[in-house]
């Protein structure tokens, strides 16, 4: 079987990865340095998979911690295929506050991840993009020749990151890379044991809500309500994480199939107001949603969504799960974990 290095593994997305990844036949191993996440994850996926995770926490910026990885690989599957680096700092906020923690972490993380994969002889990468990387997207639905930008530091990791990246193709062809661009990745596993556990405010809509759902928040605020937009609310393409985790398996195929890089977005192409949102929560959960109207926010945009057809004519992959699915699963991990992980 294929072994694959996830950077990030236990976070929210890349925990996902890792059960969708060994379905679809992969050897996992992870490295984490649990800066925003839990070791109980690994508990969880120990559950969920009915196999031991093969772990190294660690900073991926350390390259001692890197080559104990490709070693573990090789000794327990016989090397790595190919490198899946979701490691990042995420917090769009936090990175105005602390630019320099940003660009150390995630340009410095993704530095020392490429430096390890050519010590140890891997050139296939799949790097977590963002959406982010449009900047005050001009045309919609957004497609990946889109003009980019970068609208705040935590934008511009991803937008040097993918720039560093080509450049490095430019010089050695023996690099291929997956650049994929997440558009709002949201819901959590069936089996309500993994989810999104962010710490502290929510930064992101779905886990803000899902809070408001469970009691621990009052209200959902909502930042506009005077868009050009059906309801006035700002509209978002949100993606499952577990179509997301199947898009990541899609990549690593194309990559090892085609021999050749690509940059997709991943989104489901279908936008949702912040009230449509809320409503349909409200309908998983079985409970109101109360919501209180703020003014905008200085660089909110009206309206963001994907244009998918490209992932789906390289890749043969599609977002197959709708705004309830995303609803009810996030709400099963919410309700049956209202303190996370740590609960
Ligand atoms: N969730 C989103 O809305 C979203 C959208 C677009 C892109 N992304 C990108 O996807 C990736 C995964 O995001 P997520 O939502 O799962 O975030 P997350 O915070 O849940 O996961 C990231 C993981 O990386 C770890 N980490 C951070 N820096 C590290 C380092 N230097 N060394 C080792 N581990 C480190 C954290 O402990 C965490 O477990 C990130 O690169 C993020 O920028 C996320």
């Amino acid at each position: 079987m294929p072994c694959i290095l996830l950077t990030g593994a236990t976070g929210y997305i890349a925990s996902h990865m890792w059960l969708t990844a060994q379905e679809a036949g992969y050897d996992v191993i992870g490295v984490d340095s649990l800066v925003n996440s839990s070791p109980r994850v690994l508990d969880r996926l120990t559950t969920l998979s009915g196999r031991e995770p093969v772990f190294v926490q660690g900073d991926v910026r350390d390259a001692a911690v890197m080559d104990r990885c490709f070693e573990l690989a090789r000794e327990r599957f016989g090397g790595v295929q190919a490198m899946v680096h979701f490691a990042a700092l995420k917090a769009v906020g936090e990175s105005v506050e602390r630019p320099l923690d940003y660009f150390d972490n995630n340009l410095g993380g993704l530095l020392s991840v490429c430096q390890a994969m050519q010590r140890h002889g891997v050139f296939n990468l799949v790097f977590s993009s963002s959406a982010t990387v449009y900047g005050q997207p001009e045309r919609l639905p957004i497609t990946e020749d889109s003009p980019l930008s970068a609208t705040n530091p935590y934008g511009q990791t991803k937008l040097i990151g993918e720039e560093l990246l080509r450049g490095l193709e430019r010089c050695d062809a023996r690099w291929k890379i997956a650049y994929l661009r997440y558009f709002n990745p949201v819901g959590a596993h069936l089996s309500g044991l993994i989810g999104e556990d962010p710490r502290g405010i929510p930064n992101n809509l779905m886990p803000y809500v899902a809070q408001v759902a469970v009691g621990k928040r009052p209200h959902l605020n909502v930042f506009g309500n005077d868009y050009d937009t059906p309801d006035g609310t700002g509209v978002r393409d949100y993606i499952h994480v577990l179509d997301l985790a199947e898009g990541h398996v899609a990549a690593l195929r194309y990559l090892a199939d085609m021999n050749a890089s690509l940059t997709v977005n991943l989104g489901t192409g279908q936008g949702y107001s912040v009230l449509e949102l809320a409503q349909a929560y409200g309908d998983a959960a079985d409970r109101e949603i109360p919501v209180v109207f703020a003014p905008r926010r200085p660089g909110d945009v009206a309206a963001c969504y994907a244009d998918p057809a490209l992932a789906e004519s390289l890749m043969g992959w599609k977002a197959r799960r709708g705004l309830k699915e995303m609803c009810v699963d996030s709400w099963r991990w919410q309700s049956t974990n209202p303190q996370g992980f740590e609960g």
